[in-house]
């Protein structure tokens, strides 16, 4: 086993501008850290080992910028990703901090609102696709309700699906090179927001005009917020093709959205989410989305993101270990795993083949699965006494 865990740059570790750059503002009080600007998160973030960021417009630009300090910071920004060589992997728009998207954005009832955040939206693809993100996130965090009579929640999917078709046409005319992928979020800031979970999401893709230019980015915490279990969540998307990107990060149980650095909170629910992943078909950034604590000065801003990707390399090792002993095999094994493989019915076999009962019932009913035993050996992994 490793001990190192030194992230390197085929890791692919990316995070969210905003992230780092949190200056702790929440409803019970005000900043804890100055403002970061975008470049410095882009120096730091290279020096820690991270390979690409993600970022939202106003996270390099105020909203109200003039349009020569937008160029000016964009200058900044685009600069320190040369010299860094930093990728963006990602870009996304900022379209619930600004009072007037207070009732949504795609699903505001005032179509003015709406009309805007299109606007604005394209304008930042233009620049998403200027500094090369190849995926564009959608994060609905207004679009949601907190009573029952505001939302005519039919309507308003109406209204999220006109947003995102026009906003594939707008990527598809102008020949960007970038898919959609939709953060489905239960609650938080809305009392209910749309799109609650990945399941929603990929119901919700399905009825778009260019459903196959959008996937989904499940974020750990969000969907534990909802008590679901995230492996399960990016494994049905993968199974979908749908696993555009990941938000990594902690959360303990259904609660409000903590956006612990990766690997605290469920630490048995990040081993499965990293089993998942190592399992094969996401090919996208590792992405972390979290928040450091209030609690952290700008050493504890640098130390929490150097542990979520510490964190990652650590459970990889831990998989990988548990994937290659002998014992787990034997395990496996034991717990038939590899049988659910096996289609139920065997080539040119019909309904008619199975429509007889023939199976030992009793024997069926006395058999033990062995779960237990495949388990805590996982679970030694994760606490550190195997191998
Ligand atoms: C949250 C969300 C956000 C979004 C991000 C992208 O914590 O509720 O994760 O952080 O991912 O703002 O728009
Ligand atoms: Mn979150
Ligand atoms: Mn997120």
């Amino acid at each position: 086993m490793s001990t190192d865990f030194v992230p390197a740059r085929e890791d692919r570790f990316s995070f969210g501008i905003w992230t780092v750059g949190w200056q702790g503002v929440d409803v019970f009080g005000g900043a804890v850290r100055p403002p970061m600007p975008a470049e410095r998160a882009v120096y730091k973030l290279a020096e820690i080992g991270a390979y690409g960021v993600n970022f939202h417009d106003n996270d390099v630009f105020a909203s109200d910028a003039t349009p020569a300090d937008r160029d000016e910071r964009i200058a900044a920004f685009r600069k320190a990703l040369d010299q860094t060589g930093l990728v963006v992997t990602t870009a996304t728009t900022n379209l619930f901090g600004h009072p007037m998207f207070k009732d949504g954005a795609f699903t505001a009832n005032e179509r003015e609102v709406r009309r805007f955040a299109l606007a604005k939206v394209m304008a930042n693809l233009d620049l998403a696709a200027e500094l090369g993100a190849r995926t564009y996130i959608f994060w609905g965090g207004r679009e949601g309700a907190e009573s029952g009579a505001a939302k005519d929640v039919r309507t308003a999917l109406d209204r999220y699906a006109e947003g995102l078709d026009l906003l594939c046409g707008y990527v598809r005319e102008r020949g960007y090179d970038i898919r959609f992928a939709i953060e489905p979020k239960p609650n938080e800031p809305r009392g209910d927001i749309l799109l609650p979970t990945v399941g929603h999401a990929l119901a919700f893709i399905n009825r778009l005009t260019h459903g196959e230019m959008v996937g989904v980015n499940p974020e750990v915490g969000h969907e534990e917020m909802a008590g679901l279990n995230y492996a399960h969540g990016i494994a049905q998307a993968l199974w979908h093709g749908k696993l555009f990107h990941i938000d990594l990060n902690g959360q303990h149980g259904p609660r409000y959205d903590q956006d612990l650095r990766f690997g605290a909170g469920n630490a048995r629910g990040a081993f499965w989410l990293v089993d998942t992943l190592e399992a094969g078909g996401y090919d996208g950034p590792v992405h972390f989305d979290y928040k450091p604590p209030r609690t952290e000065d700008d050493d504890g801003v640098w130390a929490s993101a150097a542990a979520c990707m510490r964190n990652y390399l650590i459970l990889r090792d831990k998989v990988r270990a548990f994937r290659a002993d002998p014992e787990v095999a034997e395990a496996l094994r034991a717990s038939r795993v590899a049988e659910l493989a096996e289609p139920t019915l065997a080539p040119g076999e019909t309904w008619r083949d199975v429509r007889e009962p023939a199976a030992d019932t009793d024997a069926l009913a006395r058999r033990g699965m062995g779960y237990e035993r495949l388990d805590q050996l996982a679970l030694e992994y994760l606490y550190g006494v195997r191998p």
